[in-house]
């Protein structure tokens, strides 16, 4: 790793410390400013030296919770010389107050730092993984989890969060599908721009609102093999319809900052892509925020191939459009450097300093730099019990009910004994997932703890593990068949370590790991009711455990409040209303799978398997395990009159939804349309709405949603957005698979 201040370039910045520093007319201005912002802007960046203008545009990391190499090790120093813009995993109040303190007292303009970090799914109080979090369809209670996370953050020093992450993702081995939102661009968009509200509230100057960072730009979902930081190569046409609108739903709900992806598209690496991060997201999108490479990205446009040095590759990047190198200290070192041999531009440093100003400003830093530092917030506002009973609530919404043989759920009431096992069971180290930032394992509820409260001292609870999540010792199996043989009923605890998912943790095999599922199996020989509790950060291929007569609830990683939303939904408390945002597959050899597939010319038709020469596997059947948008309740719900009208360029669709079974619940009613011919070819279906209403027993429900034939647009292969007249098949269902559907003809 490059060290972060080589005599050269301090030579370098010393002799160009004047140069060019009123170009201020280059410079865009965020519309949201106040007069006195820009002109306090305006003021700095007359004052500011070269020197202090490439300051403005590092990232430095305080040595907490690395997720990479780390660069210089001088960063107090680098603060109070004003080399320093922002501070990366550094939070509660004493340690970033000190930390202000050396930019606003000690250095020469005394320019406030921003502070960034990961807050993904909660600070403090850690709500379930993002990906979890999607199931529940719910957009104002995700809305919400985020501004509790900023609440949270923001008590503690915070005022910069690197998210949302809103990478479309349809390849389940790759481990960071846990933090996204699913497969679907439609849904992803509407939740990003939920998490930028939530995060972003109606006012960034409040001390409780946190600055939104979308990430990462783009198309790092899809990597090859599903392997992380790998290359991405996908059409021009996907990269438009499936992976850059949640981008664009970000900004447009006020995003002010972007991130870019680690990956190349296409041969060019995100963090030098000019096309990428000026063309589109400045000229066509107009974007007012700033550009952050991810860690040390700009350093590895050496190993992309695309920069000679770390010279090369801070030109590069600064040329594309990034505004702020993070850890990789390639500015720090060489911007002055380049300036000198016009290899860039002082308008080009000068909008990137001026970008990295406007957030302070907007952010309220000039007006108190110590506004997110409240030792009283800090006492007062983490982990109240509001919070945890909104975590509670997010962890039973996102809860999905994948089977239930026999209704072994809910746990029927008066049950004997119940034996619990499973290596997940009581494993407080996994249950807030990965990205759990500030959040501490010792405060989550296991699932063990929640049921043996549930039960008090009517029912006797027992435990055994079994086996491990990720290993092959069968030793514990004896002691957990006794167990079994011993109870009324069983609730078994299965997934994967919370490791196993995130950043870096990729999987070839999305099976259970380890002997998981012959665990289940010799459980299920003893006859006992057994209902299986899955924590785990991407979708599973279980079509072994799925072929057992057990119950499956797939709970993901809850967070904090794990367990007792878990119970929640066992004990029949809640009616499991989510459904999966991610296709599960049968098995690994289908990746990628997702719902709104093409339909190719040589359509398999499921009855039909004697025609060999079509679009299928010889030792798999196309369809998923589980579709997109399934999940099952405790009750039971029909669609019926589906009835399809069209007016001018509106489209009204209604369906009358009757809960038939014997709870009342609610259900996610969904709507899908398929383009039955396109100028292009067109996914078999695409999720154009839905709607999560509650349905009483007996109760039957007029849904309706209205769509605008925009809504039927989709990019042409001259990259512009329009929708093709003609025969539409509109769908409504409980699931992208289980629906009932009118053909329709607009005009
Ligand atoms: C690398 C990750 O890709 C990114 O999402 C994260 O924000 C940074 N590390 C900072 O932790």
């Amino acid at each position: 790793m490059q060290k972060c201040f080589s005599l050269a370039s301090m030579v370098a910045i010393l002799m160009f410390t004047f140069t060019g520093s009123c170009v201020l007319s280059q410079t865009t201005v965020h519309q949201n400013l106040s007069a006195s912002d820009i002109a306090k802007i305006d003021s700095l960046m007359s004052q500011m030296t070269l020197e202090e203008k490439i300051g403005q545009l590092n990232l430095f990391a305080s040595g907490w919770d690395a997720t990479g190499p780390m660069a210089g090790s001088n960063n107090e120093q680098l603060i109070r010389e004003g080399k320093v813009g922002a501070i990366l995993n550094a939070y509660t109040v004493d340690y970033v107050r000190a930390l202000q303190r050396m930019a606003v007292d000690d250095s020469r303009l005394k320019i406030p730092l921003l502070f960034g970090y990961d807050v993904i799914h909660g600070h403090r109080t850690i709500f379930p993984i993002p990906l979890g979090q999607s199931c529940s369809w719910n957009l104002k209670m995700i809305e919400d989890a985020e501004r509790v996370a900023a609440v949270e953050a923001t008590a503690e020093g915070l005022n910069w969060t690197f998210a949302p992450m809103v990478d479309i993702a349809r390849d389940p081995r790759w481990g960071r599908v846990m933090e996204g939102a699913g497969e679907d661009t439609w849904l992803g968009s509407k939740i990003a721009a939920a998490r930028v509200k939530g995060f972003q509230g109606k006012d960034l100057k409040a001390n409780n609102t946190l600055l939104a960072c979308a990430k990462h730009f783009a198309a790092y979902g899809a990597p090859q093999g599903g392997r992380d930081y790998h290359t991405v190569d996908i059409s021009q046409i996907s990269l438009y319809e499936w992976y850059l609108p949640p981008f664009k739903a970000c900004l447009d709900a006020g995003a002010g900052s972007i991130m870019t992806s680690f990956n190349e598209i296409g041969g060019v690496p995100s963090t030098c892509n000019k096309w990428l991060l000026t063309d589109l997201l400045r000229k066509e999108w107009g974007f007012k925020g700033f550009v952050v490479t991810d860690w040390t990205s700009t350093n590895e446009l050496v190993d992309h191939g695309v920069a000679e040095n770390f010279k090369d590759a801070a030109r590069l990047a600064l040329n594309a459009g990034v505004d702020m190198d993070m850890v990789g200290c390639t500015f720090l070192d060489y911007m002055a450097e380049l300036l000198k041999e016009k290899k860039v531009t002082m308008g080009r440093i000068d909008t990137a300093a001026r970008s990295i100003l406007e957030a302070k400003a907007l952010l309220g830093l000039f007006d108190d730099p110590y506004r997110y530092c409240s030792k009283t917030r800090q006492e007062t506002e983490i982990m109240t019990p509001d919070h945890l009973s909104l975590a509670r609530r997010m962890v039973s919404e996102s809860c999905v009910l994948l089977q239930n043989q026999n209704q072994i759920l809910p746990i029927p009431e008066g049950v004997g004994r119940v034996a619990i096992i499973g290596p997940l069971a009581d494993s407080k180290k996994d249950m807030l997932g990965s990205w759990s930032g500030a959040g501490k394992w010792e405060k989550s509820v296991t699932l063990l703890e929640a049921v043996r409260e549930r039960f008090g001292k009517k029912t006797q609870v027992f435990y055994e593990k079994g086996c491990n999540a990720n290993d092959n010792d069968k030793s514990g199996f004896d002691a957990a068949v006794k167990l079994a043989m011993s109870a009324d009923y069983i609730i078994l605890a299965l997934g994967e370590n919370s490791w196993m998912s995130g950043e870096a943790a990729s999987r070839t095999s999305i099976e259970l790991p380890g002997v998981q599922n012959e665990l289940a199996e010799v459980l299920a020989k003893t006859g006992k009711p057994i209902a299986v509790v899955l924590f785990n950060g991407r979708p599973l291929a279980i079509t072994k455990l799925s072929g057992l007569p057990v119950a499956i609830l797939e709970a993901w990683f809850g967070g904090t409040q794990a367990g007792n939303g878990i119970a929640d939904v066992l004990f029949g408390d809640v009616n499991p209303a989510g459904k999966i945002t991610m296709t599960f597959p049968r098995s690994g050899g289908q990746i990628p799978i997702f719902y709104n597939a093409k339909n190719t010319g040589r359509p398999f038709i499921l009855t039909d398997t004697t025609d060999k020469y079509v679009s299928r596997y010889l030792d798999c059947s196309n369809d998923p395990l589980f579709p997109f948008g399934y999940g099952l309740s405790y009750t039971s719900f029909e669609y019926s009159n589906l009835e399809v009208a069209t007016d001018v360029n509106k489209i009204t669709v209604t369906v009358q939804v009757a809960n038939t079974g014997s709870r009342d619940g609610e259900e996610v009613i969904q709507l899908y349309v398929r383009d039955k011919v396109g100028s292009l070819t067109r996914p078999v279906k695409e999720l154009k709405g839905f709607e999560k209403a509650l349905i009483k027993k007996g109760e039957t429900k007029t849904i309706s949603f209205i769509l605008n034939t925009n809504d039927l647009a989709y990019y042409h292969t001259d990259m512009k957005k329009y929708w093709d007249p003609g025969e539409f098949e509109v769908f409504v269902g409980t699931n992208s698979a289980e629906t009932i559907s009118k053909s329709v003809t607009i005009k």
